[in-house]
């Protein structure tokens, strides 16, 4: 005789079973509207739901024309990328329980770039997609096409990649970026990461371009402000910040980025720290820019002697030591390439 499941439910998960949400819902049609609005959706979710299914419900229960992007349903293809609250997550990985008890039971949905959204939570993601083909995303190497064996690499440099192939380009970094939000040249964390996967991969032969554009001005890794917003909003875990960090590691041992004046801006802001435990800023100026380019700081330099705040010679601090340690200790190469090449 088979025995008898109780299932037994307490008093508080019964409660909790269902609970009621309101979506309010950003609503564009880039062909008709002047202007976006909200609409309000009321489900009752229960706690396995995720955020994409509210949305397939809404559009089979409530209003058919909601449009937004879906596809696998697994976090893969990264295309159910909304802002829920301004916070970026990927719909069918977001629990709807989770989304209510952080941000209570009115949840309003956007796409990642109200911008230029053409409809609804659709998001136009050109600027990501530009960016992130002008690092050549791909392996540039000469491999023999009719090899009778794979290319393999060894999984101990295979995990140098440090998880920067689990990206899905779901674009939630670049738009949570608020360098990117100010100067959309720059190429933004996902294609910085994408640039290191192959900068670090052995097989690839553009080492040199790849760092050459990863250093240039406005566009590469001296504009980021390292803010860790993508690292806390990266649904993969890649964590695009210690991927750039990275780049700057391997940058320094292949001397790419020596043309930079960022870099040159960081290595005199070292050397003045490390020779008097202060900012020297005029010798900074003229390390980074260069003695004609410190001309066009000119004005500047005088309201600053004006008031005191150019001094000739940097005085030094007292216990120097302890600050040269520090220096020291933050100078120690980071990158796991050193035998790469
Ligand atoms: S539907 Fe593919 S990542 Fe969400």
């Amino acid at each position: 005789m088979g025995r008898k499941i109780v299932v037994r439910q307490t008093k508080t998960a019964l409660v909790d079973a269902r609970r009621e949400i309101v979506f309010r819902v950003f609503r564009f049609n880039a062909e008709f509207d002047v202007l976006p609005h909200y609409d309000d959706f009321a489900l009752k979710v229960s706690r396995g739901e995720v955020l994409l299914d509210a949305l397939n419900r809404i559009k089979a229960e409530l209003d058919s024309s909601l449009s937004y992007r879906k596809s696998c349903r697994h976090g893969i293809c990264g295309s159910c990328a909304i802002k829920v609250e301004n916070q970026a997550v990927l719909a069918c990985k977001a629990n709807l329980f989770a989304l209510a008890d952080r941000y209570g039971e009115v949840l309003t949905l956007e796409p990642l770039n109200k911008r230029l959204a053409p409809r609804d939570l659709i998001a136009n993601k050109s600027g990501f997609w530009e960016n992130y083909r002008a690092v050549n995303p791909w392996l540039e190497a000469e491999i023999d096409e009719s090899s009778p064996k794979e290319n393999l690499i060894p999984p101990a440099i295979n995990d140098r990649l440090n998880g920067a192939d689990a990206c899905v380009a779901c674009g939630i970094c670049f738009y949570s970026c608020p360098v990117v939000a100010e100067n959309d040249r720059f190429l933004g964390p996902a294609a910085l990461a994408k640039s290191y996967r192959f900068a670090a991969d052995i097989r690839d032969q553009a080492l040199g371009d790849r760092l050459r554009l990863a250093n240039s001005d406005r566009i590469g890794i001296w504009n980021c402000v390292k803010c860790y917003q993508c690292h806390e909003t990266c649904p993969k875990e890649v964590s695009p910040i210690d991927k750039i960090i990275k780049l700057h590691a391997i940058s320094a041992e292949n001397n790419a980025n020596v043309d930079s004046i960022a870099f040159r801006h960081a290595k005199a802001f070292k050397t003045s720290i490390q020779k008097s435990g202060r900012l020297d800023e005029a010798a900074n100026v003229i390390e980074s820019a260069g003695l004609f380019g410190a001309l066009r700081h000119i004005r500047e330099a005088f309201s600053m002697l004006r008031r005191g705040k150019l001094p000739f010679g940097v005085k030094k601090i007292d216990k120097l030591d302890e600050v040269q340690k520090l220096v020291k200790s933050a100078s120690a190469p980071q990158s796991p390439d050193k035998e790469r090449r």
